[in-house]
Order: structure tokens, then sequence, then C-alpha cells
């Protein structure tokens, strides 16, 4: 169903509801201007519509949540039954049932499923919080502070995942407050080598890139070199960096991490927030590259819509953590709850499926190909896997240009399609809709960049 439109964008009620929010909202929040936001009031599917009745295809699942389709309706239904039965319990002193079910689901999908034993699993309310639980694994089984991590990386706003997020705008503001053990290393972002190599071709389309100009070589050697300086005990990597600008690396850079980590005997940390869950064609972004990590930490898709992040490590590495004796080091008020490990739980039966992948694969294929038709100089690279897809927008020179991202953002907004732009220059358009995604809407948004670009 393509958007339908009813009123100016944003409409009167939105207009309203920004001027309200306005006089009690920090001001840093939500970005408040003549063109931006709509209010969203109800979503189904791929669709959202806005307090003025205006209808739009979420191009964006609300930030990666909602792969399976807004208001999903088993996840509703997990929902209205435990809601009707209990709302909160105590997650790490008294929990409910759904939690045990939550927690064993989570060990099937991930290192058993891998062969690999079973996973035990800290739970957390946001994607930062399962980052720290990770990073204190990490310690705990180590004894090594350092954290290895890639330029670009985004793993939450927390103090802990603000530490190990390498991208300077949200850093700089509290470097001086930050716990100095992390340290980043370049991604291999081929369009724009930062090793110095050759740029990926333009509009390449594909899903993993070839490297084949010595790119993993250097960046081993660079990591070789600092894991001899400084006490690392955990690299943590985003198997394709989302936030980052949507970066496909070549299939045997984590191979290549693997191999690292086994050697030193540190721990390889997947942060599958955004790709895990079936965002990239795969149930997680690490089986392309058919390495299993030693903990791996899942949110956003994980309830298709409720506050729930978990990370899931190898039983042996998590039984770093010593055994309660009546004080959790690690927990907070909500952990397991009812209402998110039911939702999960409902959402993991249909991750698990292996007709959701092919979905996804389907779906993503269409789209990188319609998208692939638009013949404009202002896009400079095409990527993706599954449905995780970047348009990087390009000024004449090359360089990026984030001024026409932002531009197309805004004008997709008034044809009836939430898009977001994100990667390290903001210029890069950042596609991740629900897997529903019928062919005639991904022409639809094809056809409306071709004006844009
Ligand atoms: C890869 C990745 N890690 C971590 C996070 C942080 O998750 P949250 O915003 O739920 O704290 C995000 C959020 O976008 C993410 O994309």
């Amino acid at each position: 169903m393509l958007p339908d439109l009813h009123t100016a964008i944003p409409g009167p009620r939105s207009r309203e509801l920004a001027a309200r929010l306005r006089r009690v909202e920090s001001r840093n929040v939500t970005l408040l201007g003549e063109r931006w936001p709509v209010f969203w009031e109800r979503a189904e599917g791929v669709n959202v519509w806005d307090a003025d009745g205006n209808r739009f295809l979420d191009f964006t699942s609300g930030f990666g949540v909602t792969g399976l389709g807004h208001s999903w309706p088993p996840v509703r239904e997990a929902l209205r039954l435990q809601s009707s039965k209990l709302l909160h319990a105590m997650g790490d002193v008294h929990p409910a049932e759904s939690k045990v079910e939550l927690c064993e689901m989570l060990s099937e999908l991930t290192f058993e499923r891998w062969g690999a034993g079973r996973g035990k699993v800290v739970l957390g309310s946001s994607g930062s919080e399962a980052i720290e639980a990770a990073l204190k694994t990490a310690v705990l089984h180590t004894g090594k502070p350092g954290v290895l991590v890639f330029a670009g990386a985004y793993h939450g706003l927390g103090y802990g995942a603000l530490e190990v997020s390498a991208l300077e705008f949200f850093r700089t503001p509290f470097a001086r407050q930050l716990g100095g053990f992390a340290l980043s290393v370049p991604y291999p972002y081929c369009f724009r080598c930062p090793l110095g190599h050759r740029a990926a071709p333009a509009l390449e389309g594909g899903e993993f890139p070839q490297c084949s100009s010595g790119c993993l070589e250097e960046l081993q050697r660079r990591i070789s070199m600092e894991l001899g300086r400084r006490e690392i005990g955990a690299i943590l990597v985003e198997p394709i960096q989302g936030r980052g600008g949507d970066i496909v690396p070549p299939r045997a850079f984590l191979q290549l991490l693997r191999r690292i980590c086994d050697q030193e005997k540190i721990l390889l940390v997947a942060d599958e927030i955004y790709t895990g869950l079936n965002r990239t064609g795969r149930l997680f972004g690490c089986d392309h590259s058919e390495v299993v990590p030693d903990l791996i930490c899942l949110g956003k898709a994980l309830t298709s819509g409720f506050p729930l992040s978990a990370c899931v490590g190898r039983a042996t590495v998590m039984d770093a953590w010593p055994e309660s004796a009546g004080e959790a080091l690690h927990t907070s008020t909500f952990l397991g709850n009812p209402l998110g490990c039911a939702m999960a739980l409902a959402a993991l039966r249909e991750h698990a499926r292996p007709e959701t992948a092919a979905k996804v694969q389907a779906a993503g294929r269409h789209l990188r190909a319609v998208l692939q038709k638009i013949s404009s100089p202002r896009i400079g690279n095409l990527r993706g896997a599954g449905l995780l897809v970047g348009i990087e927008i390009i000024q004449a020179d090359g360089s990026p240009d984030h001024t026409l991202a932002a531009h197309c953002v805004v004008e997709a907004l008034q044809e009836g399609i939430m898009l977001l732009a994100g990667g390290q220059h903001g210029n890069v358009l950042s596609l991740a809709p629900p897997f529903d995604l019928a062919a005639e809407e991904a022409d639809f948004l094809a056809a409306k960049l071709v004006g844009m670009l």
C-alpha cells in the first residue's frame, strides 16, 4: 500500500504537539523544525499513521525494532495474554517463568545452534546495557580491562557503551567522564578504505565486498601492535556497521578477528543489536562469515517493541561471573520484565523460522536492484545485506554530502516515506524496512529518490 497523505507534512496536530513538547522536553532530544517531525499515532506492518491521519511507509522499522512489522499480531497477542496475568516481577530475586523460557530460547538460537554448548544470558532494558554487561563479562573472564573497537562504531550512549562507541560527535562533550579503556582501529570501509587501498567501485550493490588489496593484512598488523601495547581483553565489533553508515566489511574480516581472539585468548564480542534477528538476511550478522563469537549482544528487534536487551555468552565465559549470594553484581529493576519476555518469545519463534530469513533475502535483493537502477552521480556507493541498506551520497568531488542526504530525508517525509541518514558524516541514507516490504513499495521509494538525487 503506497502512502496516503491528508494534510501538509507536518499537519496541524503534529505542529501543535511539537509546540507543546518544545516547552517541556530537553531541547537536545527531539528535533523540532518547520518540516519535522510528525507525531506517530498508530502503526501496522510497514505503515505508520501520524496524529493528522497521514499514512507513511516506514523504511526505518522504527530504529530497526519492527522487522516483523509494526504491531505484529502474534507479539500483540503475547503482550495481551501476559498483561492479563502479570506486568512486573522481581527480575533477579523472584522472577517470572517467562524469563526462564526466554533465556532458554536465547541459548538455543545462539550457542546451541552454533554447536558451541549452552549459552548463558544477562538481560537488560536497552542495547547500551547489553553492551555494558558484555564489557563487564570480558574483564571478569580475562582480567584485562582494555577493549579494542572500530572507528565509526556505535554501541549506545550509556557511559560504558559510549566509551566503546567511536563517533566523536557523541563522545566529545563527555570525553572527560569516560573510562579510557577503549582503543579504536579502522573498520574495513571499502568505499573509503581507511588504510589507503583502492576504493570499492561505486554503486556496487552486492552484499559482501571482496578485498584483494591487503587491507585485512594491514589491519591485522595494527591490531597485533595494539594488543602488544595494552592489556586488551576483548574485541567488540558490529558484523556490519549500522549507525556508522551501513558498512559491509569483507566476510574474511570477522574470521580474522576470530583467529586473533583465539590466538590471544581474548573475547570476540559481536554487537548484533542492529544486525541480529534476520535484519541482514541471516539470523545473525556473524552467520554470514560462519564465525561464532564469545558474547553476542541483542536488543532492538528482540521484542518487536518493548525495551529489552540481552547479552548472551558461551557458558564457559559467562561463568566468570560469581554465583549470586543474594546481591547480583549487575542487574536492574526491570530485568526480565514479563511483558518484554513474552513479546521476545513470540518474536523469536518467528525469527527462528528459515522462511523469515528467506523473505528478507528476497526483499533485500529487490530493494537493492531497484536502487541500483537510479543513475545519479550523487550516489557514491550502494551497499547492504538483506534489508540493511545504505546509499552513500557524495558531492561532485566524491566528498560526503550530508546536506543532500538531509534534504532527501526531509523531502521523503513530504512524500510519505520515513528515512534516516547515518554514517560518520551523516551522508548515508539508511534503509531498514520491515521484512514484509512489498516490491511496489520499494519501487515507490526508488522513484521518489530519482527525483531528489
Ligand atoms: C549496533 C548498536 N549497538 C548498540 C545500540 C544501542 O542500543 P540502545 O539505543 O537500545 O541503547 C544501537 C542503537 O542504535 C546499535 O545500533
